[in-house]
Parts: structure tokens; C-alpha cells; sequence
């Protein structure tokens, strides 16, 4: 159980002693607490960073004619890299172009603590690391606005259908309610409460999983539209108890969503025994977090002692690794005091 938040990042950041020209990308990953699939056809979300785990990129000069990549599932020739990483072959394109960057080869390093295809948003993450990363080489800024159009190129390429949130909040510090249409709305997430996350350690599928729902609608438009109707108007309930500060009221809300999110067809037989696993704990509440069919489980918990008993049940329940996070403003100022 990794119980760190805002944990330093380790000795990535530093440059090179060799003194290589070198750029430097950050992102982090993200949770969504509630509202994700609905999102995608507009009704609202709300989805925080997760600090816990980052990704770097760093970009140097390449020693040879051509760009190469170099990342925990290739490394060689960016040209001739699997069609998987085509997202980052297209954002690395769209920064060169939009900026008129020249086009030397470069070499491309990527090191990530986020769990690939788990719900975290790790496809918007790098993307974001790796446009700041070139940025940073060529000693260009780059604002959010822009930073934000080409990551959503590249989860188009990685996601097809995509409502954008993972991109906003991989490069955001802050908790946001999203609406596709309108503008995002930030806020604190303060609460005397833990948030435990689990890694089922299956692979998400969210493309599948946003395809599915797209294919459900089509045979079955009255259900699917009503149950986004419904989780929408969770999500809504759930910002208005963040604000009052109810744990016991989100908790609810998060596991009627689950519920929902069940029904649309994108949980599974692991997930559900997860977050079984948590209820039976005594989760205030727990539900899949992003695309589903694989992925992760969040619970939320009333203090430390019944998270970590939470997120042992979640282990025993088929859990492959589980984080806290604890939601009170006050502890973390006073755990990052202690560190
Ligand atoms: C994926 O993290 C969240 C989904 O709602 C897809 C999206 O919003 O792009 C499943």
C-alpha cells in the first residue's frame, strides 16, 4: 500500500551533469470521482489530479540521424515505433509544426510511475510531459490553451471519442467539475475523509468501453440517455456535498454510480468483486474510475485506520497494488510539513 501524496519526484528532475542540451516534461496522473462515460455526451464530471503518480520525459539531441524513443514498452526508431505510441508521434508533429520548431532528431525518454491503460489518464499524461518536455528543449513556452489542443489531438488518436477530461486535469493542480461545453470549474476537494485507490491490474479498455456505450445508445437510446441523465444529476448532488463537506453523502453518490456505470456494461466480474470487497469493508461508498472493463477501483473512507482496512480488502479481493489519499487540506499541509 503506497500511502504518499506530493511524494518528491525523484532524481529525474535534475539535468544531466553531462550538460547535453536537455528538455524536461512533468504530468501526473488523474482519478475521475464521478461522472465518467456521461461526460463524453455532456453531462458533468468531477475528476482530480493524482500527484501519486508522475510521468517525465526528458528530450536530447539524438546520436543518430533519426528521432529515437526510448520507454518502458519500446525503445528504437520513433518512425518505426508500434501504432499504440502513434499518439505521441502525432503530439510531438503538432508541437514541432504549431511552434515552427526546427526538426533535428531528438531523442525521447519517457519514465512513468502511472500504471498504463488503468483509468489514470497515462495516454493525456505523456502527451502533456512530452509537449512540455519539447517545449522546454527548444526553450518555448507554451500556454495551457494551446498545451491542451494538441494533447487532445493525440487521445483522439488514443481514445477516438474523448470528452477532454483527462487531458484538462493530467495538466491541471487542480479538482475540477467539467462539462464538455462549458467552461471547467475548479475547486478544493477538502474533506475528513481518505480516498483509497486500487489497481485491479487488468488492462482498461476505454476505447472498447467508450464504444460499447456509444453501440448501447444506438440499440437502446432511452436507457443509455436516461441512465446519463441520472449520473449527471449525481455528480451535481456530489460536488454540493464536496462543498458541505459530507463524505457520507458523496460516498452514497459513488456507489450509486457504479451501479449505473454497471448497467451501461462497463464494469466486470474483477471490478464489482473490488468493489464488493470495499462495501463490505464499510467504504462509505466505491465505483470503477474512468474507461472501466479493467482498470481501477476508488472507495472512500472516513479516516487512515479504515482506509488502510479498505484497501487490504481491496488486495484480497484481487487488487494489485492500492494508494490513500488523504482528502483533508489541514493533514496534508501537515503531513508535507513532517516530510
Ligand atoms: C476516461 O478517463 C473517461 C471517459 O469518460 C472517456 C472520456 O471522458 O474521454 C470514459
Amino acid at each position: 500500500m503506497d500511502q504518499s501524496f506530493d511524494k518528491p519526484y525523484s532524481s529525474w528532475t535534475s539535468r544531466p551533469l553531462d550538460k547535453k542540451p536537455t528538455g524536461l516534461g512533468i504530468a501526473h496522473s488523474k482519478i475521475i470521482l464521478m461522472g465518467e462515460h456521461a461526460v463524453v455526451y455532456d453531462h458533468p464530471a468531477i475528476a482530480i489530479p493524482f500527484k501519486t503518480c508522475q510521468v517525465q520525459v526528458k528530450v536530447q539531441p539524438s546520436a543518430f540521424s533519426y528521432t529515437t524513443i526510448d520507454c518502458p514498452y519500446y525503445k528504437g526508431r520513433f518512425e518505426q515505433a508500434p501504432d499504440h505510441l502513434n499518439n505521441l508521434k502525432m503530439a510531438l508533429q503538432l508541437t514541432l509544426d504549431s511552434k515552427q520548431l526546427p526538426k533535428p532528431p531528438l531523442h525521447i525518454e519517457i519514465l512513468s510511475e502511472i500504471p498504463q491503460e488503468r483509468g489514470m489518464g497515462s495516454s493525456a499524461a505523456v502527451s502533456v510531459a512530452l509537449i512540455r518536455a519539447v517545449c522546454d528543449f527548444y526553450g518555448k513556452t507554451i500556454n495551457d490553451y494551446h498545451l491542451r489542443m494538441i494533447t487532445n489531438e493525440a487521445e483522439v488518436i488514443a481514445h477516438q471519442s474523448t470528452s477532454g477530461i483527462d487531458t484538462l486535469v493530467t495538466s491541471s493542480n487542480r479538482s475540477i467539475i467539467y462539462r464538455k461545453s462549458q467552461q471547467a470549474r475548479d475547486f478544493d476537494l477538502d474533506l475528513k475523509a481518505y480516498l483509497v485507490v486500487a489497481d485491479s491490474g487488468q488492462i482498461g479498455q476505454t476505447k472498447l468501453a467508450v464504444n460499447h456505450v456509444a453501440q448501447l445508445r444506438q440499440s437502446k437510446a432511452n436507457f443509455v440517455n436516461g441512465a446519463m441523465e441520472t449520473i449527471g444529476s449525481f455528480v451535481r448532488q456530489a460536488f454540493l456535498a464536496i462543498r458541505k463537506k459530507d463524505p457520507f453523502e458523496l460516498g452514497r453518490l459513488m456507489t450509486y454510480n457504479h451501479y449505473y456505470l454497471n448497467q451501461l456494461g462497463v464494469s466486470n466480474a474483477s471490478l464489482d468483486h473490488i468493489v464488493n470487497a470495499a462495501w463490505l469493508a464499510g467504504a462509505l461508498g466505491a465505483k470503477l474510475t474512468g474507461g472501466g472493463m479493467g482498470g481501477c477501483v476508488i472507495a472512500l473512507a472516513k479516516d487512515q485506520a479504515h482506509a488502510q482496512m479498505i484497501a487490504e480488502s481491496m488486495e484480497e479481493a484481487g487488487a494489485e497494488k492500492t494508494w490513500l489519499l488523504n482528502l483533508s487540506k489541514e493533514e496534508q499541509a501537515k503531513e508535507s510539513h513532517h516530510d
